[in-house]
């Protein structure tokens, strides 16, 4: 169980998001390019609302019963140009919006995709280990870029080797000096003479 506290009412959230089902994919983006491979999904370039530029004719086209362009003339001639509009066989363009752009489902409250196998290259031994891209969904969702992470029971450091990979600065903190050892070492391990001197390790537990 993973618990969420804040300390203010305003605080950091960042929505994470996950691949979409197979069968969403197939029934939604049915269409794959030619060349790229790329699968899309054609998406309407009309509006209910009005709002500026968008009562004209276009190509040939005009939206139906009451409805508006979503977009100005110019951004209409900015997406076609950019390969992003195609038309109907009725004449009718339609916007191609790539999977590949999706960020995905947002996550919901129960993860499963996450596990750190027995036979996992990412184990170091250390008893209570967390998977690291545990830690790193936690802290994306949680913190920006250069915030302070702070793991004040740090095992063997994935909460701080998931900071760092984020390009958050981070303390950690154990009482044990198997794990002060370990982090240290997995530390230059992973970022070499890109960390070397950047942290400094303050009171060390002593046999
Ligand atoms: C569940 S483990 C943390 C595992 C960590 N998330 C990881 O991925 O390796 C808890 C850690 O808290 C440390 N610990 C226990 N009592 C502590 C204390 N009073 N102060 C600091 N660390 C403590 C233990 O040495 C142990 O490494």
């Amino acid at each position: 169980m993973i618990f969420f506290y804040t300390r203010a009412k305003s605080f950091t959230w960042n929505t994470q998001y996950g691949p979409f089902e197979q069968d969403y994919v197939d029934s939604n983006y049915r269409y794959v390019e030619e060349g790229t491979g790329r699968r899309y999904r054609l998406g309407d370039l009309t509006a209910a609302k009005p709002g500026g530029d968008v009562d004209y004719e276009w190509h040939g086209a005009r939206p139906y019963k009451g409805r508006h362009w979503a977009y100005s003339r110019a951004n209409m001639d900015l997406m076609l140009g950019a390969g992003r509009i195609i038309f109907r066989s009725t004449g009718m363009p339609v916007y191609k919006r790539y999977l590949d752009e999706q960020p995905g489902v947002p996550l919901q409250d129960i993860w499963t995709d996450i596990r750190l196998h027995s036979g996992s290259k990412e184990r170091l031994g250390y008893p209570t280990q967390k998977p690291v891209a545990l830690l790193e969904r936690i802290i994306s969702a949680s913190s920006n870029p250069d915030d302070v992470v702070m793991d004040p029971f740090c095992g063997c450091g994935t909460a701080v080797d998931a900071a760092q990979r984020l390009g958050r600065r981070w303390i950690g903190m154990d009482i044990s000096y198997l794990s002060v050892d370990l982090i240290e070492t997995r530390m230059l391990d992973a970022y070499g003479a890109v960390i070397a001197g950047t942290f400094e390790l303050v009171g060390a537990p002593r046999r």
